[in-house]
């Protein structure tokens, strides 16, 4: 096992009705803004719940953060924020919103320019670069990111998806009630069931380190994931299994699984170049690239592919090669059996494409990807051939 450093201040209050953690962790004299999307949480009611809680504070809304949230967008909400005076960021729907709420709080107080900001890649923005942030609290309606108990935050820009990692994003808390996400979409109840299940395989799936608690907490994520995906599909009110559903995804992305281990990532690079261009969402791309992926690096994964099918997948029979093949068709069908499509030419996405997006991948600098960095844009290129 490598060394590693922890850390997660993130507060989780899990669970039906607790809303009225609000009156007592956000400060009383605040001025809150509540960021949320494109209205689902306004329908819902639950914006009108949150500001019942919140009851005499001054209330700023921000709606209109849209799914893989732009720049520009987040930016309105920073001009805000500088004209009105805000103390207090209350983030109210999935993935996108709270992402983009934390780019707006980095923003805030960063004296140049925030597209710096996107530039940062991996590399954690540290109080050096931006001197203050504003504090967040989340209310999570779309289980799928982890966004709600890690410090990162993927933000569009000029055709271009760019993490941006600080650990001064991380909430302060998280509310996670499963029946505010009764009113999702199917679709994105399967998208959110293939992003966690993938953020765990880019932890997961690379080379041995012996991190047997690690491994076993991914198995054990993967595992619930697998037991529970078409149910909570097909039985959105199923309050256990989602539940499960919620706090596997929170589980997937909050770091635990990733201390002392290699990690991937390249599914994640290559299917955030697939919603840029063609605007499939993120948990789809993912579900499109990994089958393909593992095929592609089977002899630099090939001990935890052989591990994966035997634990994960309960494949004990046969060479070690046939293990790996049962379970990689195992993974596409369980892609499939959650209603997602699994292929770029599904999408509308055909060969003469791919040449576009292997350019963006060196546009943005991803040309050695993966645990070993030997992922080129060669072979991208062959993983993208075989997702067609
Ligand atoms: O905008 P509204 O009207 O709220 O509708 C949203 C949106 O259209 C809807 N929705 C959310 N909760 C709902 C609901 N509809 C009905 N009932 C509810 N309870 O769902 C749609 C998709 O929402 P979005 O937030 O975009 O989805 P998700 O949570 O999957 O987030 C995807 C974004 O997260 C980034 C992705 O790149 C993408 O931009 N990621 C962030 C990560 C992180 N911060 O750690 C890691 C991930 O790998 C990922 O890259
Ligand atoms: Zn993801």
């Amino acid at each position: 096992m490598y060394n590693f450093d922890f850390y997660n201040p993130t507060r989780i209050f899990f669970g039906k009705d607790r809303l009225n953690v609000l009156q007592t962790n956000i400060p009383q004299d605040a001025t809150v803004m509540i960021t949320y999307g494109g209205g689902s949480a306004v329908r819902s009611g639950l914006i009108g719940k949150v500001k019942a809680e919140l009851g005499n504070r001054r209330v700023i809304e921000f709606g209109g953060i849209e799914p893989n949230p732009k720049y520009e967008t987040l930016m309105k909400a920073v001009e805000i924020i500088r004209a009105e005076g805000v103390d207090f960021l209350l983030a109210v729907g999935g993935g996108s919103v709270i992402d983009g709420t934390k780019f707006i709080s980095l923003a805030v107080h960063y004296n140049g320019e925030a597209t710096d900001l996107l530039h940062f890649g991996f590399q954690s923005i540290t109080s050096t670069t931006v001197p203050k942030v504003l504090p967040i609290g989340t209310v999570l309606t779309l289980p799928a990111t982890g966004s709600e108990m890690n410090s990162g935050a993927v933000i569009s820009y000029n055709h271009g998806k760019f993490p941006v990692m600080s650990e001064m994003a991380y909430p302060k808390f998280s509310i996670l009630d499963p029946t505010y996400t009764y009113t999702l979409p199917t679709i994105q109840v399967a998208n959110g069931i293939a992003d966690a299940f993938i953020h765990v395989t880019e932890q997961y799936l690379t080379y041995p380190v012996d991190a047997r608690v690690q491994d076993r907490m991914a198995e054990g994520i993967l595992q619930t994931l697998i037991e529970i995906g078409t149910t909570t599909i097909n039985e959105p009110e199923n309050y256990d299994a989602r539940a499960n559903h919620v706090w596997a995804a929170t589980m997937a992305l909050n770091g635990i699984i990733a201390v002392g281990v290699p990690q991937d990532w390249a599914t994640h690079m290559i299917g955030h170049e697939l919603t840029a261009l063609f605007g499939i969402d993120h948990g789809q791309t993912l579900a499109i690239v990994l089958p393909s992926l593992l095929e592609v690096c089977r002899d630099q994964k090939h001990a935890k592919l052989v591990q994966y099918a035997e634990r994960v997948w309960g494949i004990h029979d046969g060479s070690d090669d046939q293990k790996i093949d049962l379970a990689i068709e195992k993974t596409r069908e369980f892609f499939r059996s959650l209603g997602l499509k699994i292929r770029l030419t599904e999408h509308g996405v055909t060969a003469d494409q791919i040449p576009t997006i292997v350019a963006q991948l060196e546009a943005h600098g991803l040309t050695a990807l993966s645990e070993t960095g030997k992922i080129t844009l060669e072979v991208s290129k062959k993983i993208l051939e075989l997702s067609l």
